[in-house]
């Protein structure tokens, strides 16, 4: 089937790489020249397992073709995927200013019955604005005809981006119209095996589906960031909490990790969202506005724990710090927990000396050349000359670290780990201070070194 997708980021070209595999003619229009050129290049512009190969190999074979000429783009597919950014508004409400252009990019150029498919996660009530906006550029080029608008949310997660879309566990198609249902299945066919995987409701419904899950997702992370601080306070291991609670099937082992706060381009952005669209119908979103506020709370956790463990002094302080990126597998920076730490300490006057495995050059790219910033070319190297090492992200790479190294070089012998990597008996046997989020340890180190000073 011969399908455009508007919008070259994270969702479309994962989303048109897994139809361009499954053999859909499939045509990515982006205003960017230049993403374009690097894409046609063999450039893929973001790092994510898996993309780089199999967007080259349907490119070669012609199944996958990038362009910024959207005339054409709107000529080739008879389905048409808006997947471009709904970056946060000042009060945090998306802004569809995007989604917008290309409905009128699409109305300006449709010389045909079209389905509009809505990716972009978009605020309740965005299908309608999409089908006005189209159904107003065509009235204003004395142009008739009739189109289709489909909500179709996205549900990857980076770093497993090409398989979720492989493999979904749901699709979901927000649509009353039987025409369309009918070709979004022939569609999505040869991603619905084994059970029936789509799920047809209305526009509305699929567009809250959408927020509902990530929503959902984010609170039970911040839910378990608040038993964590107050399992410290009891003097109880929320790790131990957690595998009890997890064993209860209603609740699940998945999404309960406590830490120093959750990032993305995704959680951040759709809990604010959602809680301006709330506010937007009259209501007041309270569990979404708490699990805000206690994410952005559990971001300064680590620089409380240092602040409290330095006695509120870190100036000229050289911090190791491993992990830049927002989760493993990814470059993604965006609300990364490692950028609230490194501005909490860089306005405190200490030095950071960052690994990462793969987001350096992001790094780089965001906080460019600084003095009180060094990025290191390996973990290790960021050791030497070290006060203490704190871990932002639960990369593989840093699991299994070689602690006597640790002891040796980092003058203060204490590590900060915001992802729970490590037993704290074990880290104590290597005779290191140990703060984790939520484990009784945290505790005691912190105590003995306010008793010490
Ligand atoms: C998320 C959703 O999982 C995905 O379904 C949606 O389509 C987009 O948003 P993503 O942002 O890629 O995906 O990352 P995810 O793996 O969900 O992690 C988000 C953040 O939560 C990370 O910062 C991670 O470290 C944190 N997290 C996750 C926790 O702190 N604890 C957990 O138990 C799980």
């Amino acid at each position: 089937m011969k399908v455009t997708v508007f919008g070259i980021g994270y969702v479309g070209l994962v989303q048109a790489a897994v139809l361009a595999e499954v053999g859909h003619e499939v045509v990515c229009v982006d205003v960017d020249q230049n993403k374009v050129d690097n894409l046609e290049k063999g450039l893929i512009p973001i790092y994510e397992p898996g993309l780089t190969p199999l967007v080259n190999a349907n490119f070669e074979q012609g199944r996958i073709k990038f362009t910024t000429d959207a005339e054409r783009g709107v000529d080739h597919g008879e389905m048409l995927f808006i997947a471009v950014g709904t970056p946060p508004d000042e009060d945090g409400s998306a802004d569809l200013k995007y989604v917008q252009a290309v409905a009128t990019t699409i109305a300006t150029y449709m010389q045909s019955h079209k389905i509009i498919i809505n990716k972009s996660t978009v605020p309740v009530g965005t299908a309608d604005k999409v089908i006005a906006t189209v159904s107003d550029t065509l009235k204003s080029l004395n142009k008739e005809f009739t189109f289709d608008v489909v909500s179709n949310p996205e549900f990857l997660k980076e770093g497993a981006a090409v398989n979720d879309c492989m493999r979904p566990d749901r699709i979901i198609l927000g649509t009353q119209s039987a025409k369309a249902e009918k070709k979004l299945r022939e569609l999505y066919s040869p991603f619905n095996r084994n059970h029936d995987k789509i799920i047809v409701m209305d526009v509305r419904s699929a567009e809250l589906t959408k927020y509902a899950a990530n929503c959902m997702l984010a609170t039970k992370i911040s839910f378990m960031n608040e038993l964590a601080n107050l399992a410290e306070l009891f003097g109880a291991d929320i790790e131990n909490v957690r595998k009890g609670i997890g064993s209860d099937p209603r609740i699940g082992y998945q999404f309960i990790y406590p830490g120093c706060g959750y990032g993305g381009s995704c959680f951040p952005k759709d809990v604010q969202a959602l809680v301006r669209s709330a506010t937007g119908v009259g209501y007041t979103a309270k569990i979404l506005e708490a699990v805000e506020a206690v994410n952005y709370r559990q971001k300064e956790k680590l620089f409380d724990y240092i602040m409290s463990h330095y006695q509120g002094d870190v100036k000229g302080k050289t911090i190791a710090l491993w992990g830049l990126s927002f989760k493993p597998n990814t470059d993604d920076m965006r609300e990364a927990s490692s950028r609230v730490l490194m501005e909490r300490l860089w306005e405190h006057g200490a030095i950071v000396q960052a690994y990462d495995p793969e987001a350096m050059e992001e790094t780089q790219r965001i906080y460019g050349s600084r003095a009180d910033l060094r990025l290191m070319g390996t973990k290790e190297a960021t050791l030497s000359g070290s006060s203490c090492l704190v871990i932002c992200t639960e990369w593989q790479a840093f699991r299994a670290p070689d602690f006597e190294m640790i002891k040796t070089h980092v003058a203060d012998q204490v590590i900060f780990d915001g992802r729970n990597l490590f037993e704290p008996s074990l880290i104590s046997e290597y005779g290191l201070h140990y703060y984790a989020i939520g484990r009784g340890l945290s505790v005691k180190a912190q105590q003995s070194a306010s008793i010490s000073s």
